[in-house]
């Protein structure tokens, strides 16, 4: 393993009535104008919305309200919410819902306290910013972890950019299965599929002989393969979708990543995909998995068969490597069937005459995938993507 510092700054509370439970007393260690943060409005129609006003306001909180923020969030949106919250002195920030707005509002935090762009500060000069609004983040749906860390995926519409930007961590989450049991099937299986992404996106990463990180990895892999089938097969099963949270947390902890590289290559070929077509993270990953891995598994054989073997079950006896390699990624691509995700971008009603050269031409190239790709080929693994 790589040399690494870990350290954790978020309070993880998890479980049935984690918020009746500690809210409170968090919420009492801020100032009094907390700005409520959601999304399209499936906060009002399964009460988490009554649940969390009724917390701030037994609280004593001036509730300003932040909503719209939208699947795919916008540097528009983050500036508005920057606005908002600069406007009415905003003391802290309560996100709830998913990914999207968990993520809007860690870039609105910092925005808001500090005067330049932060587009511009993060890639044109190089700065982190350094101050922001504390924050909670109430789960309402799982895959992304984003909850766990401080990047942030914005869409940059002028600039044609999905990038992650670099914001502040959240003081506590709660994961609540309860408040997940009303995302509908679509957003439970590509929200899934994400954290598996994660975790396959970790585990292919460098160095690339095995060690604890990819052996933890390799358990959660097997959780959530066993619990989308388990939720698919029952959506009340709550059990299985306590598991699909907690794993969804494990991905993007810093648990699985210590001492690693990790690689992330199908995650930014998906962004670019994304700022193009405005398509749904997880379904979009699960199209481009396959058929990436059937590009580079040559590269690192032994990663990919271990992976076959470990997680997907799949016998060693009498396989090459590659061979054993090769139908660990047909094991995932049956599975991507299997549940019902899409196996092409025709499937998620992507326009086959999105300007893939484009695409391919703005996707990141990152250092920890097992084989530098050029824009050539993802432009190819984009076309058969189609
Ligand atoms: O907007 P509302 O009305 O709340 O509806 C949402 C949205 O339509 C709905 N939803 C959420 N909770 C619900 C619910 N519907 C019913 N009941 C509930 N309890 O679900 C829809 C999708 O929500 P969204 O937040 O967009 O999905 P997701 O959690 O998949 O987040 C996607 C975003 O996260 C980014 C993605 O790129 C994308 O922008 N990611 C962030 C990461 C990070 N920061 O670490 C890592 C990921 O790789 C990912 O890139
Ligand atoms: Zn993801």
């Amino acid at each position: 393993m790589n040399g690494f510092t870990y350290s954790y700054p978020i309070t993880v509370y998890f479980g049935e009535k984690a918020a009746a439970k500690n809210m409170a007393a968090e919420l009492n260690k801020y100032g009094k104008t907390v700005m409520l943060a959601y999304g399209g409005g499936s906060i009002k129609k399964n009460e988490i919305y009554d649940e969390m006003m009724k917390l701030l306001k037994d609280t004593g909180k001036t509730v300003v309200e932040f909503s719209g923020i939208m699947s795919n969030p916008t540097y528009e949106k983050v500036q508005e919410g920057a606005r908002l919250a600069k406007e009415n002195s905003v003391d802290f920030i309560l996100a709830v819902g998913g990914g999207s707005v968990i993520d809007c509002c860690k870039i609105v935090s910092a925005q808001a306290r500090m005067d330049e762009d932060i587009w511009e500060a993060e890639y044109g000069k190089g700065s982190q910013p350094t101050e922001f609004i504390p924050m909670g983040a109430i789960v309402t749906a799982f895959g992304t972890g984003a909850e766990m860390n401080n990047g942030a995926v914005i869409t940059n519409e002028d600039k044609m950019l999905k990038s992650p930007l670099w914001g502040a961590f959240y003081d506590f989450a709660v994961l609540d299965p309860e408040y997940t049991m009303t995302m509908p099937m679509k957003q439970v299986l590509s929200g899934s599929f994400d954290t598996l992404s994660h975790c396959m996106e970790t585990y292919l990463g460098s160095p690339r002989d095995t060690n604890l990180s990819d052996e933890i990895n390799e358990a959660v892999m097997r959780s959530v393969i066993k619990n989308i089938r388990a939720t698919r097969n029952d959506p009340s099963d709550k059990f299985a979708r306590s598991e699909l949270i907690w794993a969804s947390a494990m991905g993007e902890n810093g648990i699985l990543k210590l001492g690693k590289v990790t690689d992330f290559q199908a995650h930014m070929i998906e962004h670019q995909v994304g700022a193009y077509t405005d398509c749904n993270h997880g379904q979009g990953l699960a199209v481009i998995h396959p058929v990436l891995y059937r590009h580079i598994y040559k590269s690192a054989p032994e990663q990919f068969a271990r992976l076959a073997e470990n997680v997907w079950g799949i016998s060693p006896d009498g396989k090459t490597r590659e061979q054993l390699a090769l139908e660990g990624i047909e094991a995932l691509a049956s599975f991507i069937k299997e549940v019902g995700l899409p196996t092409s971008f025709t499937e998620m009603n992507i326009s086959p005459d999105t300007d893939w050269r484009a695409v391919a031409g703005s996707t990141i190239i990152t250092p920890g995938c097992c084989k530098k790709l050029t824009q050539d080929e993802i432009y190819e693994i984009l076309k058969e993507c189609i």
